[in-house]
């Protein structure tokens, strides 16, 4: 369900936009023969993708596992960008309706910027990160980086699942394919290889796996 409502949210954003990017060409063109023809065949998709875009995103924010600042500034942008929108293509300004296609591309922006659970803050000092020292514990190594980025969504025990997020206790996955999982993140999860050495990867999937029965 949450994974669907993801989709079609992507997915709406992307038409919108596109939308919105032909009538202001049009716009900046003076072409507003065609841009009047335009509106008037998109009108009732575009009404269907907006109640969709809108409604598919109300829908996520509530069941994000963090609403963070990101978050709050895209929505300001995209509420600030549907009067502009109204009142700079009803009166042709060409200025208005530049600002609401600008604020919309920079909530796209935000949004694929915005990847909850990716903190890099460093872990406690006790904690051994290189494999190689004589006191290095995987697990503790694997408990401090999934409280870090992991609980947000998986919650402490593995069983939140938060964002459309699966219960780590009941998980069949193989070890591979949890550690592929975990590099190249999944729908709502995050990728990690860019923010974890290949130690602290090895260590994290350990320590998920230990939540199963
Ligand atoms: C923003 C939320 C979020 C964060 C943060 C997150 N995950 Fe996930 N995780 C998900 C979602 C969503 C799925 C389900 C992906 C899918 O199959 O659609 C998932 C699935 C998984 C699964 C597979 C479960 C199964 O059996 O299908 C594992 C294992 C996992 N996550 C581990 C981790 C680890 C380890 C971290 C931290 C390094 C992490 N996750 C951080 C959201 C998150």
């Amino acid at each position: 369900m949450y994974t669907g409502l993801l989709h079609t949210h992507r997915l709406t954003v992307i038409l919108f936009l596109l939308l919105f990017l032909v009538k202001l060409i049009l716009l900046l063109m003076n072409r507003s023969e065609t841009l009047e023809n335009f509106s008037n065949k998109t009108k009732i998709p575009e009404r269907v993708i907006e109640v969709l875009f809108l409604g598919t995103g109300i829908y996520l924010l509530v069941m994000a596992a963090e609403i963070n600042m990101m978050m709050i500034l895209k929505l300001v942008a995209v509420f600030a960008s549907i009067p502009l929108a109204i009142i700079g293509f009803k009166k042709s300004n060409k200025l208005l309706a530049t600002l609401s296609v600008v604020l919309i591309i920079a909530a796209y922006g935000l949004a694929e910027m915005n990847k909850v659970g990716v903190s890099d803050e460093p872990l406690a000092a006790e904690i051994v990160t290189d494999a190689n020292a004589a006191n290095f514990d995987q697990m503790a190594l694997g408990k401090a980086i999934f409280d870090r980025n992991c609980q947000l969504c998986h919650g402490a025990d593995g069983k939140l699942g938060a964002s459309g997020s699966k219960d780590l206790t009941v998980s069949e996955l193989s070890d591979a394919e949890v550690t592929s999982l975990i590099n190249n993140g999944k729908n709502a999860m995050p990728p990690y290889k860019d923010l974890l050495s290949e130690t602290e990867i090895s260590a994290v999937q350990a320590y998920v796996k230990s939540f199963r029965k």
